[in-house]
């Protein structure tokens, strides 16, 4: 059983990467999930992990909200992608339960020093907290499993030419965690954009019951729409690298964020040349879609046949 720390700003493709995790229950071991303000502002980006905690049956995880603005950056949204909520189209029924007590980043700390090497943390938003918590208690880097992000690219950007969104929205927070001392296991455009609901995704996706009221809206709401037509969910393949890393190539190399560029803030510049330097990253550079579709689908059915 592997042991995840879900930190994330639901944001539809967040939900879908709950929702992988979820439906893995029989080999992930969701202990906390921290929210951080990214898609949209931190008390939505709470709210819908609250509601998706309830919705897709994840029991007493604790939901534990975090840092509301980039250390240093004015506030990037994406409301545009993503819907006002958060969560396009979807409506999920209101939460019944609050989040925890106290913040996230020493959530983070305290998890990771009370299990050390057995937790991996999973990031899919800005790095705020996970950044926050590295210079709270800089052995994070060693009680942590390992540390898998959704973000950056070595190729491009999407919020603009040059940066992925969860690179640009605090540049400061991910050269921080870069530069931490562990290997980011970075899972990029470069690989997420094939992660596509294509249409025939969809259909497998349309008779789950009530899982259906949040994937099916929630894919045909989400404005992050590829050349092949159909949106990418970014964020669960992070989850996929956990629960089977065979699904990507990855190649070790040192990555530096850029953080004073006027046209280039948020990039994330990639060396694959790494020679005589230790690799800070272990980057994806090919994803078996075939593959990745056939666990995030198998773990979705699984689910679906859970919640009626
Ligand atoms: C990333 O940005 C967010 O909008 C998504 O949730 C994902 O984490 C993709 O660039
Ligand atoms: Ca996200």
């Amino acid at each position: 059983m592997k042991k995840v720390l879900i930190d994330c700003d639901p944001g539809i493709d967040d939900a879908l990467a709950l929702a992988l995790a979820a439906g893995s229950h029989d080999s992930l071991d969701v202990v906390g999930v921290t929210t951080v303000g990214g898609n949209v502002d931190l008390p939505l980006t709470t709210a819908n992990a609250l509601a998706l905690r309830e919705f897709l049956d994840l029991g007493d995880v604790p939901v534990t909200p975090g840092s509301a603005g980039a250390l240093l950056r004015h506030t990037v949204r994406a409301a545009d992608v993503h819907g006002v909520t958060g969560l396009g189209d979807v409506v999920l029924p209101a939460p019944l339960r609050s989040p925890s007590e106290g913040h996230a980043v020493d959530f983070i700390v305290d998890t990771l020093r009370a299990a050390p090497g057995e937790i991996t943390l999973v990031a899919v938003g800005p790095l705020t907290n996970v950044a926050l918590a590295v210079r709270r208690e800089p052995r994070v880097v060693e009680w942590a499993r390992d540390l898998v992000i959704m973000g950056g690219s070595y190729t491009r950007g999407n919020h603009n030419p040059a940066a992925e969104f969860n690179m640009l929205a605090d540049p400061e927070a991910a050269a921080i965690v870069f530069d931490a001392g562990w290997t980011v296991k970075q899972l990029g455009l470069d690989v997420t954009l094939s992660a596509v609901v294509t249409m025939d995704v969809l259909d497998r996706m349309r008779p789950l019951g009530r899982l259906a009221e949040l994937l099916v809206p929630a894919s045909q709401s989400y404005k992050a729409v590829t050349a092949e037509g159909g949106p990418a969910i970014h964020d669960a393949c992070a989850v996929a690298y956990v629960l089977d890393p065979s699904l990507f190539t990855c190649v070790p190399a040192v990555v530096n964020v850029e953080t004073t560029g006027t046209y280039t803030r948020g990039m994330t510049v990639t060396d694959f040349g790494v020679g005589d330097r230790r690799a800070n990253a272990l980057v994806a550079t090919s994803l078996d879609v075939k593959r990745f579709w056939d666990l995030a689908m198998g773990a979705y059915e699984r689910l679906a046949v859970r919640l009626g």
